[in-house]
């Protein structure tokens, strides 16, 4: 099989797990929303989950002075208000209005669920030692809200610079219980 070289600043849109989420926070009297795919997983329980908030957004600024927020997972329904969420500043733009989302109030956070997610998690920083290096935060996971009639989400997953795949097929083999 021919290979090709393929460029180093594309490698991050073979790997990102996805799904895409929307990042929440309330800062400043300002709900906003940031979507976001440089995220990982790092242990089952208490969930944390580790993320890269770029310095530059408001959502850093937000999270830093907060250290809460909502991760949101959105499905394909939502991709056009998920571009529209990135490429504006919170600092200039209320975005739950200028994409007609919906706020829910959280159990744990002050941050806001977006309603028309499937899935919600409600999350504090937990770990900050990499962010001035990095911008990496970790979150602990402290509740989770998910629509029992949403069987199989239909999630985005980014490839890079607008591109995204929509998770389709299910399939279920024996595994560990974990
Ligand atoms: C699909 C997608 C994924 C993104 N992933 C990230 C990410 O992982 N980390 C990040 O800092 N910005 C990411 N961005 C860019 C931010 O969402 C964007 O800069 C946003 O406007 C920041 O908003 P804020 O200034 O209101 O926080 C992503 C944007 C899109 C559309």
């Amino acid at each position: 099989m021919a290979k090709r070289a393929y460029p180093l600043s594309k490698v991050y849109g073979l790997l990102e797990p996805g799904p895409v989420v929307l990042l929440t926070t309330r800062h400043r009297g300002r709900a906003n929303v940031m979507p976001m795919s440089w995220h990982t997983m790092m242990e089952f329980e208490p969930p944390l989950v580790g993320c890269i908030v770029s310095g530059r957004n408001f959502s850093f600024e937000a999270l830093t002075a907060t250290r809460q927020c909502v991760l949101n997972i959105p499905t394909a329904e939502l991709a056009a208000q998920v571009v529209g969420c990135g490429n504006v500043c919170g600092r200039r733009v209320d975005k739950f209005a200028r994409f007609a989302l919906t706020q829910a109030p959280a159990a744990t956070v002050d941050a806001p669920l977006i309603a028309e997610c499937y899935a919600n998690l409600e999350c504090t920083v937990a770990d900050t030692r990499l962010m001035n290096r990095y911008n990496f935060f970790v979150l602990e996971v402290k509740k989770a809200w998910i629509d029992p009639a949403c069987k199989a989400p239909r999630t985005l997953h980014h490839r890079g610079r607008g591109v995204f795949m929509v998770a389709g097929e299910t399939i279920t083999l024996p595994s560990r219980k974990k």
